[in-house]
């Protein structure tokens, strides 16, 4: 083989390598993220949970809140740059760089300036609770 054919195949093996992880990249674009049902979570039981308390689930990295008329979801994760907060006294603290959540999840000194998220939560006939950490609801949204 001469030199300039070898150097052509390596050219066009490069050129094709480089051509399919460009279409790689753009078929990951394309698809949609995971589908609804991998953010689908039961955490157990209604009755397993305290009333008028926040319970950390801390797989899932979520507060849950219970009280006798109503069930919310906050997450877990500061708003900031994604450290897992801690619950205090009036609300929620980072311990990385000192933002305070108050106990509805929205925030109330920096650095992070968003609230936390909330998710949509439902509790079926059996009682069982199943929290949909990809769908976003707003603060007055709650499970009656
Ligand atoms: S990650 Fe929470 S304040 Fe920075």
């Amino acid at each position: 083989m001469k030199r300039r054919d070898f150097l052509n195949k390596v050219a066009i093996g490069t050129a094709t390598g480089v051509g399919a992880v460009s279409i790689a990249a753009v078929i990951t674009e394309i698809l949609p993220p995971e589908t609804e049902s991998f953010s689908l979570v039961k955490i157990g039981l209604i009755d397993d949970y305290p009333i008028n308390e926040f319970s950390f689930i801390p797989e899932k990295k979520i507060f849950l809140y219970r009280s006798r008329s109503h069930i919310r979801v906050l997450s877990a994760v500061c708003t900031h740059l994604g450290c897992t907060i801690k619950k205090s006294e009036q609300g929620f603290d980072c311990p990385c760089h000192g933002s305070h959540f108050d106990k509805t999840g929205k925030a109330c000194s920096g650095p992070a300036s968003r609230s936390l998220d909330r998710f949509k939560v439902d509790v079926n006939k059996q009682g069982i609770i199943t929290v949909n950490l990809n769908r976003y609801v707003t603060e007055d949204f709650q499970l009656p």
